[in-house]
């Protein structure tokens, strides 16, 4: 029996790979690598290479790897560009998910724990974001994660399926020298895509109500999620219930200053970060309580933001 990684060979999928192959399981990738890279696939790991709209190759996948249950990390992850492309964004995260939903309903493959995200909530009004905490998302990228949850609990109540979603926050950091967050929109590589080329990285905006003027952000590291990931497949599979959602945030947060400071001791780069007017739309801040996926999904903080930092900047490059 395998367990079926959809977009395993992106960024998180590729640590929730090597997560199950550690705990013993036999991870079987689907991805078309739109945002991914096949080498990020651990060799002898089945990489599927298809789109998730392909109902019938997901199909046959779980058919023919004799899958037990499906992580689904697949999708379009920027918020800001769903906002220009609202039709790709809900055609791979809605119509990707009813086709992977459609798949596991005709091969009765029943155990799913769904990739959401810290979007569903928007821009939230409270301090500690909890899982009852309204949700309000604000891009099509958001809406289109709620959508998938809520699409998950509508096939629950009509067919068998055990399942949970987890609402991740800002991932970082790498658990292996060879994987690491490519995306172009996000802080860590964006910093250290402008050390690499020579340029002053920088902070958009120093004057929010925040302790030192810049925007507050619940931090991750990816190693961190990979095993709750983990976690929640096997308490799944072994029939044992779990909340519909969880948020994976650590309950405290880190200013882009104090990225910066941390960057500038790992990297030994010097620099001083130009600052540049705020981002519309950017809130001050956003961080989630993890209280009940910490009771629920052996969820801690085992790395501090130096190690995120350092782990994400070694990954970044071994990759050159
Ligand atoms: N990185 C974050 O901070 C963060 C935060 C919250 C939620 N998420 C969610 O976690 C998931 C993984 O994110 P990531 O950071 O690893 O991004 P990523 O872009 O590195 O990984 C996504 C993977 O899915 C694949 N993919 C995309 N559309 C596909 C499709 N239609 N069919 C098959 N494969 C497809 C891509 O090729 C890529 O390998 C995404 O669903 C994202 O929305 C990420």
């Amino acid at each position: 029996m395998s367990w079926l990684v959809t977009g395993g060979a992106g960024y998180i999928g590729s640590h929730v790979v090597v997560a199950l192959l550690e705990a013993g399981m036999e991870p079987v990738v689907i991805d078309d690598l739109s945002s991914g890279f096949a080498r990020f696939v651990p060799d002898g790991v089945p990489l599927v290479e298809a789109s998730l709209l392909d109902t019938a190759t997901i199909t046959a996948t779980l058919r023919d790897h004799r899958v037990e249950g499906v992580i689904h990390l697949a999708g379009f992850k920027y918020a800001g560009v769903s906002v220009q492309r609202p039709l790709h964004t809900y055609s791979q995260n809605v119509t990707g998910t009813i086709s992977l939903l459609g798949a596991m309903v005709e091969t009765g493959v029943d155990t799913l724990v769904f990739s959401s995200s810290a979007a569903t909530y928007g821009t939230p009004d409270v301090d500690l974001v909890t899982e009852a905490t309204p949700t309000h998302p604000e891009s099509p990228y958001g809406e289109s994660k709620l959508i998938g949850e809520w699409l998950i609990a509508d096939v629950a109540r009509a067919h068998r399926l055990r399942h949970t979603s987890l609402r991740y926050f800002n991932v970082v950091g790498s658990g292996s020298p060879g994987l690491y967050d490519t995306s172009p929109h996000n802080l860590f590589p964006l910093v250290f895509d402008a050390l690499v080329a020579g340029r002053t990285p920088r902070i958009n905006g120093d004057d929010y109500p925040t302790p030192d003027g810049t925007t507050v952000r619940d931090y991750v590291h990816v190693a961190d999620l990979a095993h709750s990931h983990v976690v929640a497949a096997r308490r799944l599979a072994a029939g044992e219930s779990l909340e519909p959602v969880y948020n994976l945030g650590s309950g405290d947060g880190s200013s882009v200053r104090q990225i910066m400071d941390t960057i500038r001791e790992v990297t030994q780069i010097d620099f001083v970060p130009e600052i540049a007017p705020r981002r519309a739309g950017d809130p001050a801040q956003i961080v989630a309580s993890g209280k009940l996926a910490r009771r629920d999904l052996e969820w801690e903080m085992r790395h501090d933001l130096r190690s995120m930092v350092s782990s994400a900047w070694e990954a970044r490059q071994a990759a050159g």
